[in-house]
């Protein structure tokens, strides 16, 4: 993370300092930041070098085993770094955060005795009285789900702290998910379906938009069920809030992930249309194009469903680009239910796409189903199914060459000619210096397409293009 506070707390010397090391998905950067924030009212500055830091703090990931495994090579590594660390008089504080702190607990601290916190994702607004403890000696497990808000009792964060994050910003409007898809540790490590009210999200947003922030992401693991009650005391929907948010002065583009098929209503379609800060693209995913699988999945859509609306967001908005995520080798997947998921991804054409596969989750019910698919040909759809993907994302953005896109300057370039925008599509454009100032949205040609990026008229990349078509 960067380091933003060296100008508002103490010196070099005496400041605490704290390294976080965030895994997973956007909203572990965001609650990361917002432990950044918590930290800074105990006089934390945040450190990006981990030999430097008092405290370490792993803001983790349970998604898939994978994601849980990675945390205990981390703790290994850092067990060398703590044990010098004693040695030398400087001790080491070690924090684990986030869904693996949730699922495992306690677990944490016998299976890594260098751990002295593990605090869950509802409750790190009590780092503070749970770093007092462990400064008297205490191990702390702080996982119970808090039925205060955790937003309530977070500082704010300072200005200087979100000038240096940049002028795109994270904004967590909801969390956890009643869905219970059946492959899924959400609904277990995230908790029920939480709205964050009106009124503290604008709050947030105007915060954020006063320092300089452009561009926002709303963000909920099933962040288009989002709801809350307005002044006059009605429900309102993401649709609403967005229409909101696009007033705030400053504010110049709005996106929102990740959302459930099931919750897109007629609002929130119609704001594709008519919002014009609402971005065009959009994160909605379907996972399996069989019916007999999404059923399996408990996603209480079929593929038909998934098309039609489709088609309703597209007559909203015609230019939307798509990206969704897939899983292949859910227990029981046939070759011919995977030829589905290809039919669809045919049929649709995304922009964009995040391809898994199955990884069976303590506690879910997807891990006691029968006919697990063994690797071998998890593997091998995963690779059909990625390049397939691959093309249309290439072809999306060979698309765009010769087009003049909006893209909001971001940040420097790797060399001084250069800098480094997105374009509607959350594509990475590099641009000529010249281009405009960061914060600014400008509009560019786009001259070429390197493989994960665009290029703008005049940028010269130094980078050989992998396909430049001038
Ligand atoms: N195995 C594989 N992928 C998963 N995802 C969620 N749970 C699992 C799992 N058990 C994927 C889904 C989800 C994305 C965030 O991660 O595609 O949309
Ligand atoms: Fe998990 Fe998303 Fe399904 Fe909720 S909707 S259970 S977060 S995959």
């Amino acid at each position: 993370m960067t380091d933003t506070r060296e100008d508002t707390i103490g010196t070099r010397s005496n400041a605490r300092k704290v390294h976080i090391r965030t895994y997973g998905c956007q909203m572990n950067v965001y609650d990361s930041q917002r432990m950044g924030d918590a930290l800074a009212g105990e006089g934390y500055r945040t450190t990006e070098t981990i030999e430097d830091a008092d405290l370490v703090l792993i803001n983790t990931c349970h998604i898939r085993e994978r994601a849980a495994e990675k945390i205990y090579s981390e703790l290994g590594r850092i067990r060398v770094l703590k044990a010098e660390r004693a040695r030398e008089g400087r001790p080491l504080t070690v924090g684990v955060a986030g869904c693996v702190a949730q699922a495992e607990g306690a677990e944490i601290i016998e299976r890594a005795s260098i751990v002295d916190l593990v605090i869950g994702p509802q409750t790190y607004h009590r780092l503070p009285q749970a770093l007092e403890r462990v400064s008297r000696g205490e191990k702390v497990v702080d996982t119970d789900y808090a039925l205060e808000d955790k937003f309530e009792h977070l500082p704010a964060t300072e200005p200087a702290a979100i000038r240096a994050r940049g002028v795109t910003a994270f904004l967590t409007v909801q969390e956890g998910c009643d869905k219970f898809c059946t492959f899924c540790v959400v609904p277990y490590t995230r908790g029920a379906e939480v709205s964050r009210p009106f009124a503290q999200v604008l709050d947030e947003a105007r915060r954020l938009a006063a320092s300089g922030v452009r561009e926002l992401t709303l963000l909920g693991q099933n962040v288009n069920a989002w709801s809350s009650s307005d002044a006059a005391g009605g429900t309102v929907g993401l649709a609403h809030l967005l229409r909101a948010l696009a007033g705030i002065p400053g504010i110049a583009r709005l996106r929102y992930t990740t959302s459930h098929p099931r919750d897109m209503d007629d609002d929130l379609i119609a704001a594709h249309g008519d919002l014009p800060a609402l971005m065009p693209y959009l994160h909605l995913p379907v996972q399996s194009g069989s019916d007999r699988i999404l059923k399996a999945m408990n996603r209480r859509h079929t593929a038909a469903d998934y098309r039609t609306l489709l088609d309703r967001i597209r007559a909203a908005r015609p230019d939307i680009a798509l990206s969704g995520d897939f899983i292949v080798g859910f227990p029981g997947e046939t070759e011919a239910d995977f030829e589905a998921t290809m039919d669809l991804v045919r049929a649709v054409n995304y922009a964009c796409a995040f391809t898994f596969k199955y990884s069976p989750r303590p506690g879910t019910p997807g891990a006691n189903l029968p006919d697990h698919v063994p690797e071998s040909v998890m593997a091998e759809r995963l690779a059909r199914l990625n390049a397939l993907i691959r093309e249309q994302q290439d072809g999306f953005a060979r698309s765009l060459v010769g087009a003049a896109l909006p893209v909001l300057v971001e940040k420097p370039g790797r060399y001084a000619h250069q800098l480094v925008g997105r374009s509607p599509y959350l594509q990475p454009v590099v641009l000529p210096a010249g281009a405009g100032a960061i914060g600014d949205v400008v509009t560019v040609t786009i001259a070429g397409t390197l493989t994960n990026s665009l290029v703008a008229e005049g940028a010269h990349p130094d980078e050989a293009p992998a396909r430049l078509t001038a």
